[in-house]
């Protein structure tokens, strides 16, 4: 098959997506390889997952740079550089990337949020449906844009708002989706079925078995 593209993670904290995105990576028929995950935060427990599961680990320590955001990038970079990625998947990476980076990293990095955007941008998100009293809450995965949660949608999925939810039940039952969504959407990215059209993700089919695409040509 042809190269798997180096990929980092980046995270902040607990890591389970980043746990789901390396279990489908471990098949090596997956198009994307993770090289490195890579925390802002010494004590995110995804770093020993990451560790264990014999993956690179580095921390960049947001803390250190203060308002510095350039500076703190800059060193992430230079982290992204010397271990040749060519894509970045944010899971739980709780910094605001400034545009600049966005720009560098555009068509090539992905972020999974916990809500059906457009609604509910921001933190606080199942608490925010709970408030709102939506039926249908769920996740998403999308390409990465100077405005915060605001990049082309990749793939999303739904779930019930049932009685009696509390913020645990439904963040539990969205996690449930994120860890399904988020490894597929990678891969889409990682074999180059993933474009951008008109400011749109588009999700070309996947090749036959014979490599021809399942297009219909009509
Ligand atoms: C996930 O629910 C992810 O969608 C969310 O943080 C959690 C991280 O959990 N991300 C954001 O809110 C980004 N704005 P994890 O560390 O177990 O993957």
């Amino acid at each position: 098959m042809s190269q798997r593209r180096r990929t980092a993670i980046l995270i902040s904290g607990r890591g389970s997506n980043m746990a789901a995105l390396l279990a489908a990576a471990a098949d090596p028929a997956y198009p994307a390889e993770i090289a490195l995950v890579l925390s802002n935060r010494a004590d995110a427990a995804g770093l020993a997952r990451a560790a264990e599961a014999g993956i690179p680990t580095v921390v960049v320590e947001s803390r250190r740079f203060g308002k510095d955001r350039a500076g703190f990038e800059a060193a992430m970079e230079a982290e992204l550089a010397a271990h040749g990625i060519g894509l970045i998947a944010l899971a739980g990476f709780m910094r605001v990337l400034t545009e600049g980076f966005t720009r560098r990293w555009s068509g090539r990095m992905l972020n999974i949020h916990p809500s059906l955007l457009p609604a509910f941008p921001g933190l606080d998100t199942h608490a925010h449906a709970l408030a709102a009293g939506v039926r249908l809450h769920g996740c998403t995965v999308h390409l990465v844009t100077p405005g915060v949660d605001e990049g082309p949608i990749v793939a999303q999925a739904a779930v019930p708002v049932l009685a009696g939810d509390t913020e645990e039940t439904l963040a539990h039952r969205v996690l449930a989706e994120e860890h399904r969504l988020y490894p597929a959407a990678l891969g889409w990215l990682a074999s180059g079925r993933l474009r951008l059209q008109e400011g749109r993700a588009v999700v070309d089919p996947a090749p036959g078995p014979s490599g021809e695409s399942l297009r219909n040509p009509g």
